[in-house]
């Protein structure tokens, strides 16, 4: 044979070869070796950097630990002392501002961190406790109230009102002060 018509049918060959192999899909790639590292997995797409979250809700009120609980007390009691004071000597929008002031810090009592320290709900929070926040609750509706009377000069009603501020003190820390 004349060497073109052996190449031409080589190259014939060669083709149709090729064109069967791919019909069948035989045509595979050649295994790859036992030891050949495998592929990483497909990197994730790098995520934006974690957005800033839009504080929309009011942050959680911080607890008070004991120092803020202690610090509130002595608020407590200074602005208490400054109400009698002026009540005493019917001082009267000194008497309401006093009064507003100690309202004030009343509410903050429920904020307490602390645990209570015996007794049969030992371990759990002040301010879960039912008659902690309601003592907490006298005191500001007192002293609410105290502000009202002192303003509209309403004096013996004023002094019912101390005294309930007293005894709201009073009932508190005999179960809860250490
Ligand atoms: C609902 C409970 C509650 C009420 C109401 C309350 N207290 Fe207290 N108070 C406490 C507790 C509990 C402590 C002890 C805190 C601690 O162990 O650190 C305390 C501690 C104090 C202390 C000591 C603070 C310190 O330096 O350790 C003072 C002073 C005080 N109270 C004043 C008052 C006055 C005055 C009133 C009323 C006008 C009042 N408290 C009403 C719960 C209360």
């Amino acid at each position: 044979m004349h060497y073109r018509t052996v190449a031409a049918t080589c190259l014939v060959l060669t083709l149709a070869l090729g064109a069967f192999s791919q019909v069948m899909g035989q045509d595979k790639p050649p295994a790859p070796k036992p030891d050949v590292k495998k592929e990483e997995p497909p990197k994730e797409e790098p995520k934006d950097p974690p957005k800033e979250e839009p504080k929309e809700e009011p942050k959680k009120e911080e607890w008070l630990n004991k120092d803020a609980f202690e610090r509130l007390m002595k608020d407590i009691k200074a602005t208490n002392g400054k109400m009698r004071a002026s009540l005493k000597s019917k001082r009267g929008a000194e008497t309401e501002t006093a009064a507003n002031d100690l309202a004030k810090h009343a509410e903050k009592i429920v904020k307490s961190d602390l645990d209570v320290k015996e007794g049969e709900t030992k371990g759990q929070k002040m301010r879960d406790q039912k008659d902690f926040k309601g003592w907490a609750e006298d005191l500001k509706k007192a002293a609410e109230a105290l502000a009202k009377a002192a303003k509209d000069g309403k004096w013996d009603d004023a002094e019912k009102e101390k005294d309930k501020v007293g005894v709201s003190c009073k009932s508190c820390h005999d179960k809860y002060e250490d």
